[in-house]
């Protein structure tokens, strides 16, 4: 069975502070046709805006890197949970681990995650998503303009 993985970062799924439903309804359309077309689909979903405010709020209240993380991980798992609400036929939570995962694709053709653990980012689990489904290709759309040779943000440098 084909499957493709799709990374959508968070930050193309915010105007601002407004969540931008119309295009988040063109990717729910899309993902519906591939799937009812026979194909395994996965989607990660990125933290976006609200996992940048909450990292560097915890940041500035002195919590450590891991704990600053965790709170990207939830974002990016709330996010998914907004594509999860709209897709009935996906696994209904986002896995928290690479375990659930597995255990998730045994039942579910359409799997939607957020993040996994501190010190990587969603590109990670797209990628662990990818090697366990084997996906022929692993979209990764995200509004980043230039190839980087270090991390243009710096609050995220380690
Ligand atoms: P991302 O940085 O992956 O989301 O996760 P994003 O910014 O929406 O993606 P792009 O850049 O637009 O493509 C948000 C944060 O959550 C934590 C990291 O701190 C990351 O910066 N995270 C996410 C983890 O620690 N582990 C994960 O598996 C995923």
């Amino acid at each position: 069975m084909p499957a493709y993985i799709f990374k959508i970062g968070g930050s193309i799924l915010f105007d601002g502070e407004i969540l931008k439903t119309e295009l988040i309804q063109k990717w729910i359309n899309v993902i519906n046709e591939l799937v009812s077309s026979g194909n395994r689909v996965g989607i990660v979903i990125g933290g976006g805006r609200p996992a940048r405010k909450y990292i560097k709020a915890a940041s500035e209240l002195g919590a450590n890197k891991s704990y600053q993380d965790l709170l990207g991980i939830e974002s990016a798992r709330q996010n998914a949970r907004l594509f999860i609400a709209a897709l009935n036929q996906s696994y209904p939570t986002p896995p928290k681990n690479y375990e659930e995962l597995i255990h998730a694709l045994g039942t579910h053709d359409l799997v939607i995650c957020g993040g996994f653990q501190p010190g990587q980012s969603t590109n990670a689990v797209a990628a662990i998503f990818s090697e366990t489904i084997g996906a022929k290709y692993l979209f990764n759309i995200t509004n980043i303009d230039k190839v980087y040779n270090k991390d243009p943000d710096n609050s995220k440098m380690r």
